[in-house]
């Protein structure tokens, strides 16, 4: 489907904030496919749905390669495909719940905060910390680390019922090692590559205690006890 860039901006991080218009409906933790281009690159990119607002849809995207730096320059009005939802989101939960993210990985916990209550967000950057009034928004405190800190080392995780986690892999390894043994349970979402984003091609497997799934299809979000990292 063809829509509309309302907005395209440059948010610090390496990141961008893009919203189309139209009307949507996703569960938060799923993802579309855009592009902006006919031939090349061949591919789509798998973005992660930011926000839903009335008058549009929004995300948040790293410039990665030559799709993301086409999406990039789009300008108000510039046309723009998107096919999806995709992907199995985050299940909903009820209790203390500590929402962490590691760079772009912070992009799909904006749509929890806004779906569930009682959430802290624990916000992890490179550089310097971006968007933590927004996520003041959504969230009951916002704790964010720069620099060397990383963003587990500032998060008791036996403080929460739940952790609800994206980004990258070693962040993720590390939340499922803090939370085993405790009574914290913890769902990651994956950033694995992806190419097709609808289960057809299998270049985004990922390990399971269940044998092998698909990280666009199955996932990306999984409970912490199935996913072998
Ligand atoms: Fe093709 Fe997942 S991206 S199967």
């Amino acid at each position: 489907m063809e829509y509309r860039v309302l907005e395209n901006e440059y948010v610090g991080e390496g990141m961008y904030y893009l919203k189309v218009g139209g009307e949507f409906e996703a569960k938060m933790g799923q993802f579309y496919m855009l592009r902006a281009w006919d031939k090349f690159p061949l591919l789509s990119r798998p973005i992660s749905i930011y926000r839903i607002e009335e008058d549009g849809i929004s995300f948040l995207y790293k410039l990665v390669g030559a799709g993301t730096n086409i999406i990039s320059n789009l300008k108000k009005g510039d046309p723009i495909k998107m096919e999806g939802p995709y992907g199995n989101g985050f299940e909903k939960v009820e209790g203390k719940v500590a929402l962490v993210g590691g760079g772009i990985g912070i992009a799909p916990l904006y749509m929890v905060g806004e779906n569930i209550e009682n959430c802290d967000a624990y916000l992890g950057f490179r550089e310097r910390p971006i968007l933590e009034e927004e996520f003041g928004k959504v969230t009951s405190n916002v704790y964010t680390t720069s620099g060397d800190t990383l963003i587990t080392d500032i998060l008791n995780v036996e403080k929460y019922d739940y952790i609800l986690a994206c980004g990258p892999t070693p962040m993720l390894k590390k939340l499922l090692e803090m939370t085993e043994g405790t009574k914290t349970r913890i769902q990651v979402s994956l950033e694995n590559h992806m190419a097709c984003g609808v289960g057809a091609c299998l270049v985004c497997t990922c390990k399971t205690h269940s044998g092998n799934k698909k990280t666009c299809k199955d996932g990306p979000v999984f409970w912490g006890e199935d996913v072998i990292l």
